[in-house]
């Protein structure tokens, strides 16, 4: 949601900020730009993707080792080239870019117009540009005017500001939205994420709220806005370059997804406790008594997360007994929600940024629960407010859509499940076949991708379809939800996931020989009641696709075409499950021509409410 990036070094800042902007792109790409600094500000900004900047700019490059850049999310004002980023004050001598919402823009602009302070833009951006403005205008410094202005507003900002009236700083602070600084040899890059760092430098350090760094040629300060020194620990960062690029893939969706069973076998990795047939998790050490003692678990997320966390409550309820709710963290942190002190509290999330799975943590916490959470991203401001926690391990998912982040979350959440049943009620010898099962796991899901040719035939008969059904029940039914996500978030075609005992409610009235339905129909103890429910939609002329089980033949009778998956536990099946329908939804999209990795309004972190 809005990537910022800053350089100040020894080199042309330029490349710079135009390579970290091509790696934060996934943040927003409503529109991009960049100022400079070479004796005077150089801005270039234009609406669309980071591509269209660069033609904008490549005749007349901005120069200079100072800089500033930003991909935006368009929250306030349409995506246009005036609304694009960086914003300036009236005299053109402060930059300012932005990730996040002032609320109360609206009431400074009028005090500031009164003032005699003239606007351009809609955006709450330029209203914060034209507040540290007014602070300078007053005789305050320009850090003072900066910090004084960010004390005035409410709401959430990672901001960067660089300024002709001193033009070796970068100022940058946060409230809400993630800044990274990498620490170079002589230089130093700001970004939201250290994927536009990694590339100059593995050390880093992250701002927490309320903080705000001054960046130097020869030294950089972190302080407090109340300007009361911080001293920041130093962290190394933990993936590859290698990592951030498409491997020779089109896309990174289609990488993402055929990097599965090795981001599984990641997620176990060190973890399976093999002579205990239990699962060691070391980030939870420090709360190992709050787990086994926890009458409750809550679980918050947001999209792709919370149907992990949808299988999570299935996982947690039937195998290790403990009474599990899923809540979207939106809904949650504004319900005055009950929370005991033996609760435990689970935040799922890809980025460990997401707002309001944000809040909603900081609201359990504030209401005495112990808080973990199960996060991808390593350093991510969820990762470091809970109290403990599980790292992912998927490594950077670039693709909007979420693929092997999601069903690394299944996997975490299935080695918690382990260790949660092995202390309360699960006998050594069942933990001792889950934990061979996990085993398994990384060679059935290539089995399962064996199958894309396949999935890519499928998906060349129902491109056109206008709606899409996704059934299945019990674990399978979150997979259901997240097919039907999946498909609506990258090719556009309405898509619909439900229980498919409550078809017969409602969506039934949907089918005829044009609705496509997709069944998750795995041989488990459901298996019957799954084939019932197919009758229902074949009655109706709907046209089946089934995902099932390997040598489930009487499957083949019932459905125009079924997507064989190796068998596994019940539990795991939704890992292996999705995979197929991650598949379907890439190949339409791909067929209707949509942009895969960077769907229309949608962003890959989500950090405003
Ligand atoms: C956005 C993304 C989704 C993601 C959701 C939650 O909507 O487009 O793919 O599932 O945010 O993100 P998180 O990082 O918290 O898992």
């Amino acid at each position: 949601m809005c990537g910022i990036v800053g350089y100040i070094g020894p080199e042309e800042a330029l490349p710079v900020l135009m390579n970290g902007l091509k790696r934060l792109e996934y943040r927003g790409y409503d529109s991009a730009g960049v100022a400079t600094i070479d004796g005077g500000l150089t801005i270039g900004k234009k609406v669309g993707k980071v591509t269209e900047l660069e033609k904008l700019i490549a005749a007349n490059p901005p120069g200079g080792t100072i800089g500033i850049g930003h991909t935006r999310w368009a929250t306030h004002g349409e995506p246009n080239d005036i609304n694009a980023h960086p914003h300036t004050d009236q005299f053109g001598e402060i930059a300012l870019i932005h990730n996040g919402i002032i609320e109360n823009y609206a009431t400074i602009k009028k005090t500031l117009e009164s003032d005699g302070y003239t606007f351009r833009t809609q955006t709450d951006t330029e209203v914060l540009v034209q507040l540290i403005r007014a602070f300078y205008d007053k005789g305050n410094s320009l850090e003072r005017a900066f910090r004084l202005a960010l004390k005035s507003v409410v709401g959430t900002y990672g901001v960067a500001m660089i300024s002709t009236i001193e033009p070796d700083r970068i100022y940058a602070a946060r409230n809400g939205s993630p800044l990274a600084i990498g620490i170079g040899d002589g230089e130093y890059i700001l970004a939201s994420d250290a994927s536009a760092i990694v590339q100059h430098t593995r050390h880093v350090t992250y701002l927490t709220d309320g903080e705000m760094a001054i960046l130097e040629r020869d030294k950089y300060t972190t302080k407090t806005i109340d300007d009361i020194p911080v001293t920041k620990e130093i962290e190394e960062i933990t993936f590859d370059i290698g990592e951030l690029e498409k491997g020779g893939y089109e896309h990174f969706m289609l990488k993402e997804i055929f990097e599965q069973p090795d981001t599984i076998r990641n997620a176990m990795r060190g973890r399976l406790q093999r002579d205990e047939s239990t699962v060691r998790l070391g980030g939870l050490r420090t709360v190992t008594e709050k787990l086994r003692d926890a009458r409750r678990i809550i679980i918050v997320a947001c999209g792709t997360s919370w149907h992990s966390a949808l299988v999570g409550e299935y996982m947690f309820e039937q195998l290790a007994g403990i009474p599990t709710e899923v809540e979207y963290a939106s809904e949650f942190r504004y319900r005055d929600p009950v929370i005991f002190k033996d609760d435990l509290v689970i935040a799922i999330s890809q980025s460990g940024e997401t707002a309001d799975t944000l809040a909603a943590l900081r609201e359990a916490k504030r209401r005495g629960a112990t808080a973990i959470g199960i996060v991808n991203v390593v350093g991510s401001t969820i990762a470091r407010e809970t109290e403990a926690g599980v790292y992912a391990h998927a490594g950077p998912e670039i693709g909007v859509a979420s693929t092997k982040a999601f069903t690394s979350q299944l996997m975490v959440l299935a080695l918690m499940t382990v260790k949660l049943a092995r202390m309360r009620r699960m006998g050594a010898a069942e933990g001792a076949q889950i934990l061979k099962a996990f085993e398994e796991l990384p060679a059935k899901i290539e089995e399962t991708l064996a199958h894309a040719e396949q999935v890519r035939a499928i998906a060349h008969t129902y491109a056109g379809a206008r709606n899409f059904l996704y059934l299945g029940r019990g674990y399978n039914f979150p997979v259901a939800l997240e097919g039907a996500l999946k498909l609506k978030e990258i090719s556009y075609i309405h898509a619909e996931g439900y229980p498919a005992a409550e078809m017969k409610h409602g969506p039934i009235a949907l089918i005829d020989e044009n609705m496509p339905v997709v069944f998750v129909a795995p041989d488990d103890d459901i298996y019957e009641k799954v084939i019932s429910n197919i009758q229902e939609v074949r009655a109706r002329s709907g046209r089946v696709i089934a995902i099932a089980t390997e040598g489930d033949e009487r499957i083949e009778s019932l459905a125009e075409h079924v997507i064989y998956v190796p068998r596994t536990l019940p539990f795991l099946a939704p890992i292996l499950n999705v995979l197929p329908l991650q598949l379907l939804s890439y190949y339409i999209a791909v067929e209707r021509g949509c942009n895969v990795d960077q769907p229309r309004n949608l962003a890959k972190s989500v950090t405003v409410e």
